[in-house]
């Protein structure tokens, strides 16, 4: 497990090769086993696979790599059932990372401003009491990026009392 964390890297150029539905499944399970703020998992997953939704979240969210990627996935939480509904979606999409990595999958946290949420629940038809904060890529990575690597951690940053 540690290993697969140190050989996580943000990806974001992918293979021209689609991501079975069943392995897109599995990730997302391994997010909704994710803790969450009272157990609630107050959060769905919509699976974006059609191109031209991929081309006009892309213009949104201002980066390229989103049109390309075989698929997208955005995480979101419903706001009226839960008030940690950020830290929910933080973790959920930590633990999709950790299960894509797995799967040999890449992944990228892509930020998402209020303005482009908004936009982007509006075209995906998603009710105004879900929040998003982020939109995850999904694929085949086209290149290896090395691992990070332990003369990368400082033991300062370690406080023992
Ligand atoms: C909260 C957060 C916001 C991020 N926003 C973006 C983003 O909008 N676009 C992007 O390409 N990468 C984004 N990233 C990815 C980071 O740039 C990346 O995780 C960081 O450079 C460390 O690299 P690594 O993921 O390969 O370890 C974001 C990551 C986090 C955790």
């Amino acid at each position: 497990m540690i290993q697969e964390i140190k050989n996580r890297r943000s990806i974001r150029q992918f293979k021209n090769e689609p991501v079975p539905d069943e392995t897109i499944k599995e990730i997302i399970k391994a997010a909704h086993f994710a803790p969450s703020g009272r157990g609630i998992r107050a959060w769905e997953f919509f699976v974006i696979k059609d191109n031209l939704t991929k081309k006009k979240i892309a213009e949104i969210g201002q980066q390229e790599f989103l049109a390309r990627a075989p698929v997208l996935i955005l995480p979101v939480v419903d706001k009226t059932k839960t008030n940690l509904a950020v830290q929910d979606l933080a973790l959920a999409s930590g633990y999709l990372f950790l299960a894509a990595q797995e799967q040999g999958l890449g992944t990228v946290w892509k930020n998402l401003n209020s303005e482009q949420a908004k936009m982007i629940k509006k075209l995906l038809e998603i009710p105004e009491n879900f929040l998003a904060i982020n939109i995850i890529p999904v694929g085949r990575p086209a290149k290896k990026i090395p691992p990070h690597q332990d003369k990368d951690f400082d033991e300062k940053i370690i406080h023992f009392r």
